[in-house]
This record gives C-alpha cells, sequence and structure tokens, in this order.
C-alpha cells in the first residue's frame, strides 16, 4: 500500500501549509500499517519552501520522493524519483533496474543541466535565500488582509497562496463561473506581474486561488512592487463585482 500527497498542497488549493503534528502522524501510520509513504515534491521540491525537500520541516523521511520543477530550475525536461535503500536494494535484487521507458530518458544533456543548476543554487546559497525572502514575502502579504475579498494568505518559502471569498467570516467561496481567480490573474498580468490562478479547492468545483511562487533571486524590492501589484489587482476585480 502506498500514500502519496504534496507535503504543501500546490496548485490544487494553493499553498496550502499542514498545521504541525500532520505529517508526522501520517508517517507515523504508514509505518504502523506498512505502507510506503511518497511524497510529491515537485513544486515543493528544491528549496521552493526554504529547504531542500520540503518535509525537512517537520523531520520526515519519506520512502520515496517524486521531484521535477526545480531540479533543472525549467531550463530542460528533468525528473527524478530518490528512493530508500531498501527499495533500491528490493529493485537491484529484482530486474536491476527501473523500467520506465522513455524515449528521452536517462538524458545527459538534461542531467548536465540539472547539476548545474543544482551547483549553482548551493554556490548562492538560494535555498536559504528561498526561506528568507519567503518570510518577508508571506509578511507583506498580510498587507492584503484588508481588501474585502482576500480569505487567507499562506505559504512557506517563496511558495505562496490567496483565496478569495465573498464573505471574510463566513469564507463563503465565489459562484465559479465568475471566474474570480482569473479575473485577478488577468489584471496582475496587465501590470507585469505572472500568477498561477487556480480553483476548486473547497469541493472541486468551488474555492479561488492564485499561487504565486517567485524566483528564488527576487528582491525585497520586487517583493514590495508584487504586492503592490497583486493590491492593484484584487482591488480593480473587488469593485467589478
Ligand atoms: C505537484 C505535482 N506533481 C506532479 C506533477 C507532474 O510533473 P511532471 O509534469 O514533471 O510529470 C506536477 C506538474 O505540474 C505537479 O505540480
Amino acid at each position: 500500500m502506498l500514500f502519496i500527497a504534496e507535503p504543501v498542497v500546490g496548485a490544487a488549493a494553493g499553498a496550502v501549509v499542514p498545521k504541525d503534528g500532520y505529517w508526522q502522524r501520517i508517517r507515523e501510520i504508514c509505518d504502523k500499517y506498512n505502507i510506503k509513504l511518497i511524497a510529491d515534491e515537485v513544486m515543493t521540491g528544491i528549496g521552493r519552501c526554504g529547504e531542500n525537500l520540503c518535509l525537512n520541516y517537520w523531520n520526515i523521511v519519506p520512502d520515496v520522493v517524486v521531484l521535477a520543477k526545480g531540479l533543472s530550475s525549467g531550463y530542460t525536461p528533468l525528473g527524478a524519483i530518490v528512493v530508500k535503500e531498501d527499495i533500491y536494494h528490493t529493485i537491484q535484487r529484482g530486474s536491476g533496474s527501473f523500467v520506465h521507458g522513455h524515449t528521452y530518458s536517462q538524458n545527459p544533456l538534461s542531467t548536465a543541466i540539472g547539476a548545474a543548476v543544482l551547483s549553482y543554487i548551493q554556490e548562492h546559497k538560494l535555498i536559504e535565500r528561498s526561506k528568507q525572502k519567503g518570510q518577508y514575502l508571506l509578511d507583506k502579504l498580510q498587507n492584503l488582509n484588508s481588501l474585502d475579498i482576500v480569505g487567507d494568505i499562506r505559504g512557506l518559502g517563496l511558495f505562496a497562496g490567496i483565496e478569495f471569498v465573498t464573505d471574510k467570516t463566513t469564507r463563503t467561496w465565489f459562484d465559479s463561473a465568475l471566474k474570480i481567480n482569473k479575473q485577478i490573474a488577468n489584471q496582475a498580468f496587465i501590470r507585469g506581474l505572472i500568477t498561477y490562478p487556480g480553483g476548486g479547492g473547497i469541493d472541486g468545483i468551488h474555492g479561488d486561488h492564485i499561487l504565486l511562487a517567485p524566483p528564488f533571486i527576487i528582491t525585497e524590492k520586487q517583493i514590495d512592487e508584487l504586492v503592490e501589484i497583486l493590491s492593484s489587482a484584487i482591488t480593480t476585480v473587488e469593485n467589478q463585482i
């Protein structure tokens, strides 16, 4: 049996950070019932949340980690599966290889680019930077709480989500037909900011959010600008509904 999840939910719900204790309990349950724990760190891994792997925050060692995106910083398609030694040895004793054919698998160009990206990240301490600037971003984003339709602001490292609601106290969601998330993303885009709008975080249909995942080299001045643009974009949409 397997349990697979993102340590911090990304596109599906907008940077939802679990409470402390959640991942410890999941690990305990997996250990008790001999369930392999797979961490989908495609979004959260390689420093996005301010640690090498996001699960490091809770000192959790998964059995399998899947990685992509930040592994090559998008310069080339690259993904990886990292497994604990027992899984490695089981495969080694069996077929001797992980048979998962792809035309371009084990591509030396992609792996060389991945290695260069990881060295750059390490040399320039970009993961520490993601943690520090991520805290600055989260602090600054709190300014948006004064806006009527902002229901929640959350995140970890340079990975943040903003959820939109019709009523702050009841946290009632918008009619999904209004596409509030896309309206806000469009307004931000017009002003020069690219966001990742998403929805369905409540029940698969309802719930609007935008996800922010700026580059690790972002400066505090640029974060201030990002927040100003978002504020203006959200206010414009708020005034139109
Ligand atoms: C959390 C998560 N897992 C897995 C994937 C799929 O990764 P890939 O496109 O590298 O197969 C994505 C893609 O966006 C993702 O966000």
